[in-house]
């Protein structure tokens, strides 16, 4: 087991602390899952396979990492992933790239970063940028992917104002809704 030391930053007169660890309580992160996504939850995006089972996938695999966001001691929400094995189906029929080499990999390329979410209520205070930048900041791979559907608009947008490159679009699973794929260089810190 592995964890992060934790940094205290006030939300709305609440403290937060985002911690990085390879051990996560499914069933907590499932049921923040399911208040971020609430209005959504009749969607085939958010229900097979079902979020539990995404979850637990994501927290199997070889070097899975979370960060994991709390307010007032309360789990608030995550960003996590896992590296990107050689033969990986993550670039599966992704359409349009224009790279030859995108969907290539090796060991030490690829962290992708397969869930993000934070309780709506808690939002907008960079509780995301954190757990992202703390994630992103202990990995080793060369670069990152995830992919946000493309109704998320206001979600890629920004990640595009971060300097991820739309690289393609796919479906994850059969009938969710398409994703644009988007991929930025690591460290977070590099010049472009
Ligand atoms: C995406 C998500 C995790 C971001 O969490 P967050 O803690 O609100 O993110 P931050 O406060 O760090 O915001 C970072 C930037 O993202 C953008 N952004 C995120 N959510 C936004 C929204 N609803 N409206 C407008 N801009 C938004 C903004 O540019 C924001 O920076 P700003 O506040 O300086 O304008 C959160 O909005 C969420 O859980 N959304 C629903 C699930 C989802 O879409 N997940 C992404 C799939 S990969």
């Amino acid at each position: 087991m592995s964890s992060s030391p934790a940094a205290t930053e006030a939300i709305g007169g609440l403290d937060s602390t985002v911690v990085v660890t390879d051990q996560v309580d499914l069933e907590a992160l499932a049921q923040v899952y399911r208040r971020v996504h609430a209005a959504d939850l009749h969607l085939v995006d958010h229900s097979v396979p079902t979020v539990t089972e995404r979850l637990r996938w994501t927290a199997e695999a070889p070097g899975f990492e979370a960060a994991l966001g709390y307010v007032d001691g309360h789990l608030a929400g995550t960003v996590m992933g896992c590296p990107l094995p050689p033969e990986t189906l993550w670039w599966r029929d992704l359409t349009s790239t224009h790279d030859p080499d995108l969907a290539i990999e090796w060991e030490g390329r690829t962290f992708a970063v397969c869930e993000a979410f934070v309780l709506p209520e808690f939002r907008r205070h960079r509780l995301g940028l954190r757990m992202t930048t703390e994630l992103l900041a202990r990995r080793r791979e060369e670069r990152v992917a995830l992919a946000v559907a493309e109704t998320n608009t206001r979600v890629w947008h920004a990640l595009q104002r971060i300097r991820f490159d739309h690289v393609g679009d796919l479906v994850p699973f059969p009938g969710w809704r398409s994703h644009r794929m988007l991929v930025r260089a690591l460290p977070l810190t590099s010049a472009p």
